[in-house]
């Protein structure tokens, strides 16, 4: 985009600005009082099974895992626990997955494990060098604030929010105004790509907003969510992985793929991203093009030909091979969590449609195909998903975001019907 037209768009977000502000600090959408739609009692009493699995699934891994690691995945042939840093962007899930079984069990060792994993994720509060630290720390200590705030943890000594107010801080350094967007990765050969995964980092940034009053995070996140609206989605809505830009004009230079089939495809967890990630800021600014863009995401991939039944989607919607190309079970996980919450935007019928395919994802994810016999599975929940297949890393195995992703789905179907409202 020309730098003229960008300072134009600039001015109108501003003269909008002082309204979302009020939007930020006044809280969070609340789902729609009429057409309250309620669970199914048979897929409560399986997530209900499911969660108690859990409990004792994540005592196993946390068995497995250093004192100084982070679980990534796990590799069957070699009977190996992946693991990483805290630096690495998944680290934060593990925590969070610990805190929100803790909610459903009030098992202490799991708290006193997430509580212990959060110590080694605290210095990346200061991490100025990932666009990650939303999903690293807002997935983390951000889940344990809401659960704090909700009267199921305990204050910490040290308050988790000042800790989420300096990631906010730190992430913000990564935004350039010209682009319009927070840069995703420093290496070559990009030149400022933008992956549509950091979608997922901007609730960070609402949050902050939202704690602090401090507009300059929502800010970015808004301009983020604009230019992201502008440049990477398709006519069909669908979305390209990566945009790389000019930094200097802010033009956009190409329009790209890294983890999924091809540049033109539709790679599966990144259409997943898209949609939790502007069904979130619809949470937080009321802002209807973002519900819409959902909306329209949410089509895109509900109506795709490439679909299958159980609906977990293979791991790109256009990777050629019919039913024989892998499934990936973190996409699943993403889109059913995502549209629970996204049910309750809505009016009555399509909100039922995206509860159908929620419940249809849950059920699927349930099931013996891809859900792990406690002992097994290196103590992860959820068996195939596919990281990066191009790149020929975790490919059919588990993830700690697909396990994040899923107990997050199934403890928000459990809210259905009597969320705050
Ligand atoms: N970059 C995050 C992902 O692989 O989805």
């Amino acid at each position: 985009m020309p730098p003229g037209e960008k300072k134009g768009y600039f001015c109108s977000m501003y003269r909008i600005f002082p309204l979302l502000m009020t939007v930020l600090i006044a809280g969070p959408v609340r789902a729609q009082k009429a057409d309250k739609l309620q669970p199914k009692p048979a897929l409560l009493r399986l997530i209900d099974g499911n969660l108690r699995q859990a409990v004792n699934q994540y005592k196993i891994l946390m068995g497995h895992l250093p004192p100084d690691r982070m679980p990534r995945s796990y590799t069957a042939y070699a009977g190996k626990l992946e693991t990483s840093d805290a630096g690495w962007w998944t680290s934060g899930f593990y925590a969070g997955t610990l805190f929100y079984l803790y909610s459903f069990s009030h098992d202490t060792a799991l708290l006193g494990e997430a509580e212990r994993r959060l110590t080694l994720l605290n210095k990346e509060q200061y991490n100025k060098g990932t666009h990650d630290l939303g999903f690293m720390m807002y997935c983390s200590y951000g889940t344990a604030l809401r659960l704090i705030r909700e009267g199921v943890l305990r204050e910490p000594a040290a308050p988790y929010d000042s800790v989420l107010l300096n990631s906010a801080r730190s992430l913000s350094t990564r935004f350039n105004p010209t682009v319009g967007c927070i840069r995703s990765w420093d290496s070559k050969p990009w030149r400022y790509p933008v992956i549509i995964d950091n979608m997922m980092n901007l609730e960070l940034l609402l949050w902050a907003t939202h704690e602090s009053g401090d507009s300059s995070f929502a800010r970015i996140a808004i301009t983020h969510a604009n230019t992201t609206l502008r440049n990477h989605f398709r006519p069909d809505y669908s979305s390209y992985h990566v945009v790389d830009y000019d930094s200097a004009s802010g033009a956009v230079l190409a329009k790209k793929t890294a983890q999924g089939y091809a540049d033109s495809s539709a790679w599966a967890r990144g259409q997943s991203w898209g949609l939790y990630g502007y069904t979130v800021m619809y949470r937080y600014t009321h802002d209807p093009r973002y519900l819409e863009q959902a909306q329209h995401i949410a089509a895109f991939i509900l109506g795709n030909p490439n679909l299958p039944a159980d609906k977990v989607p293979y791991w790109d919607y256009n990777a050629p091979g019919g039913n024989r190309v892998l499934r990936d079970a973190s996409a699943a996980a993403i889109m059913a969590s995502a549209l629970i919450e996204l049910s309750r935007y809505v009016g009555h019928d399509q909100a039922r449609k995206y509860l159908d395919v929620a419940e249809q994802i849950i059920v699927s994810l349930s099931s013996a195909n891809y859900h792990a016999v406690v002992g097994s599975n290196g103590g992860f929940l959820l068996m195939h998903s596919v990281g990066n297949l191009p790149g020929r890393t975790e490919i059919d195995v588990p993830l700690t975001y697909a396990d994040y992703y899923f107990v997050e789905a199934m403890l928000r179907y459990k809210e259905i019907g009597h969320a705050e409202e």
